[in-house]
């Protein structure tokens, strides 16, 4: 059922930030923030060595120094229960901290110090003395000697792996007048959110547990620690009113958060451990390093009939994670032979998972760098050749789009960044010493739906407050909830509370896979709803009047023909002795409670793009113009201007951001960002911000975002597709293929980097 919204909704309309202002002022308390009475301090000890086991451990000097209670190794360490590992459960690695002598990785944790003070116990960290006997490693998807494996070898999680065939694509390929056979690559990737991981554990004396967990998903992070300490959810109380960025990293606990909890339960103290930024880049997830062969076969027109997506993406020794770089390669374009397959590496490394545009990040750099390579081939204009091969329908599902205005993406991206100027010979533009290149490509990402739940509430002072277990991981999701509930009850949006981020509210979606706003805002819509309709009811009963002459706007409830006639919500409540009016709604329509109950803390009732009778996803077209140095090579971002189509935008503000953000991002990933691996010592070189090259403002240039914002019906019911995630697809490819129109070469390994200019 579509939403209708009247013109002046608060509801599509350019509202900022309601927790900007907190957040600026230090008032918004972040996870690590939280000070429950009698908190100690924890510090990690982290494995050196790749491979092997530990031989020897010493605690004794540590043990010994000011401040110290608590020295866990995997000789005194209690005993974990596994839980689900993602898409199955909410946990991104399996690895269960200190239960056992097996190194597994450089920067595994082997040990946690807890202390009076922070200080304390980092101090006594180093004082932890560990003996290795090492192992043999293989710490780069590059190695020789490694072994790949494919889904046949992955016995029952072989569903993950989603391996796609339509057509005969090798057949197709060998008969093609016209083929490209190239290898994309990407480093392994970190998140980088500004707010460190951490956590804060206290038990209560009846053995219910509280943490404060900076988490993409508090209901996800509740069943992963009620599983690893074989508790119910229910006695597990997860807090995270603000995350200070996410980008994947957050979306399941990772293991250091057991060792937090499970020293508070021996010490019988709060504990909190904040990881320091390098062991971010040792134990936390990161976007794995991929190789994606692509191998297209054309007919001289440019109609692409083959498209071959080998992907092969690095993984833990441990366990499977697949970075789904070929969806979009089965996805975007009609071409009637497809062959998709994934393929993994076990390396010595943490185990990767979700980081923003988990697949599409990348698969669209391939995808759409080897499309700019096949338009040069045939001399054809990017644009044209991506109208030549234009998907009216899914061609994976055969369904029709839910609503597809990728060509008015391009027009209004080319318009807007003047691509109709473009002299499409490689090296023929520039602007003094520097060389010149435009470069565009499309993206796109899957609308995903997962059931949630929200209240609404009218209090006693005649105030609203919305409230769910969703959270906002700097995305906007406190002010969009405000904003439906404000259309609801005809008032503004800020006179509405919001309250998020905790395990005891509603349960809702991960704030991830893009799918919160798109998720939660119907429902909360549905919730406040309910509680303005009986808000109604009770007017009507006060005033003598039939509900239906009744609307709520401005605070109050009035006559429709006599707007004078009203009564303000408060009064309404009091004169109806009520202190509240409050309904809570869900979107798991159609759902038992034990079906539920079975998926709890798990992905498993996600909507697909495709479930429905139309196949949801929102579209961009990203154009980019470089300046590289002809002398030095220096590459420089000179603009983007990424034109998008994600249905209705429910706030141009908060939407931007996300974009624009992400664009950011998929510049960082283009041009500077790369996990570099010492495959002698098997670790990361540079675990750390000042060598792991992030963008900072002088790489940023003009970013131009502009929107379709044609609300789409089949999407939800207020017309929203996913955006979060959106701007990270396309962007990287247009670099890339600016850079080569700028100089007739043609990087096919991310970062492009000067040297690669040479
Ligand atoms: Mo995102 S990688 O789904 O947080």
């Amino acid at each position: 059922m579509t939403i209708e919204l009247a013109p002046d909704s608060p509801i599509g309309a350019a509202t900022g930030r309601r927790d900007g202002r907190d957040k600026v002022t230090g008032a918004a308390r972040y996870a690590a923030e939280f000070q429950p009475e009698g908190l100690l301090h924890a510090v990690l000890v982290t494995s050196t060595v790749p491979a092997g086991v530990i031989s020897a451990v010493d605690t004794a000097q540590a043990e010994a120094m000011p401040g110290v209670r608590l020295v866990l190794t995997h000789r005194n360490a209690a005993r974990l229960y596994p839980a689900p590992l993602y898409p199955f459960g909410a946990a991104f690695q399996s690895l269960l901290p200190l239960q056992d002598d097996k190194v597994r990785f450089s920067g595994q944790a082997i040990g946690v110090v807890v202390a009076d003070t922070p200080e304390q116990a980092a101090d006594a960290a180093t004082r932890v003395r560990v003996g290795y006997h090492t192992a043999p490693f293989i710490s780069d998807v590059g190695d020789p000697r490694a072994v790949s494996y494919g889904a046949e070898d992955c016995g029952e999680i072989a569903e993950a792996v989603p391996n796609h065939r339509r057509g005969d694509a090798e057949a197709a390929l060998a008969e093609a007048p016209v083929t490209l056979d190239a290898t994309y690559t990407s480093p392994r990737l970190y998140h980088c959110a500004m707010e460190l991981h951490s956590t804060t554990a206290a038990w209560d004396a009846d053995g219910t547990l509280t943490v404060w967990e900076p988490t993409q998903w508090v209901a996800g992070a509740q069943s992963v620690f009620a599983a690893w300490f074989g508790l119910q959810p229910e006695q597990v109380h997860v807090i995270a009113p603000y995350i200070g960025g996410g980008f994947g990293s957050k979306g399941g606990p990772q293991p250091h958060a057991a060792l937090a909890i499970m020293a508070a339960r021996e010490l019988g103290r709060p504990v909190k451990l904040v990881l320091t930024r390098p062991q971010h880049f040792g134990g936390i997830s990161p976007r794995p390093a991929t190789r994606n062969r692509v191998r297209l076969g054309a007919d001289p027109t440019g109609k692409v009939t083959a498209l071959i997506y080998d992907s092969l993406n690095e993984v833990s020794i441990d366990d499977l994670y697949v970075e789904p770089s070929g969806g979009i390669a089965a996805q975007t374009y009609d071409v009637p032979h497809v062959t998709v397959d994934y393929r993994f590496v076990p390396v010595n490394a943490v185990t990767p998972s979700s980081m923003r545009a988990p697949g599409e990040a990348i698969g669209s750099f391939a995808l759409e760098s080897a499309m700019d390579e096949l338009a040069a081939a045939l001399d054809l204009d990017p644009i044209e050749l991506r109208l030549r091969n234009y998907a009216e329908r899914d061609p994976i599902s055969g369904k029709p789009w839910s609503g597809k205005n990728l060509r008015r993406a391009y027009e209004l991206g080319a318009e807007a960044f003047g691509w109709q100027r473009r002299d499409p010979r490689p090296g023929s533009m520039r602007d003094g010493t520097e060389l010149i290149g435009w470069g565009m490509a499309g993206g796109s990402f899957p609308t995903y739906i997962h059931p949630s739940a929200a209240g609404a509430r009218v209090c006693g002072d005649g105030t609203v407050e919305v409230v769910s277990g969703g959270t906002d991981i700097g995305t906007g999701t406190y002010t969009l909830l405000a904003q439906v509930a404000a259309d609801v009850f005809g008032i503004p949006a800020d006179s509405v509370r919001v309250r998020l981020g905790d395990s005891s509210y509603p349960e809702a979606a991960v704030s991830g896979g893009s799918m919160l706003a798109g998720s939660l805002t119907p429902v909360v819509h549905r919730a406040a709803s309910a509680a303005r309709d009986e808000l109604l009811h009770l007017a009507a009963a006060l005033m003598g009047r039939d509900v239906s002459e009744l609307r709520s706007g401005g605070g109050r409830v009035y006559a429709a023909d006599r707007p004078e006639e009203g009564l303000s919500f408060a009064e309404i409540l009091a004169r109806s002795d009520r202190t509240a009016v409050a309904a809570e709604r869900d979107s798991f329509d159609g759902i038992s409670e034990e079906e539920r109950s079975k998926f709890y803390g798990t992905l498993g009732l996600l909507r697909l793009p495709a479930a429905g009778p139309y196949a949801v996803y929102s579209w961009s077209s990203v154009f980019a113009e470089v300046a590289v140095d002809e002398d030095l090579g220096t590459i420089r971002l000179r603009r983007l201007v990424g034109a998008f189509d994600c249905g209705r935008v429910l706030n141009p503000v908060t939407a931007r951001s996300q974009l624009l953000g992400a664009m950011v991002m998929a510049g960082g990933a283009a041009l500077l960002e790369a996990g570099v691996v010492d495959a002698g010592l098997g670790r990361l070189a540079n675990p750390n911000l000042a060598e792991y090259m992030l963008p900072v403002n002088a790489d940023i240039p003009d970013i131009e975002v502009l929107f379709i914002g044609e609300p789409d019906p089949h999407a939800n019911p207020l017309g929203a597709r996913g955006i979060g995630e959106m701007g990270m697809t396309g962007t990287i490819a247009a670099i890339a293929n600016a850079v080569y129109h700028a100089t007739g070469r043609r990087v096919r390994d991310l970062p492009i980097l000067m040297e690669k200019m040479l």
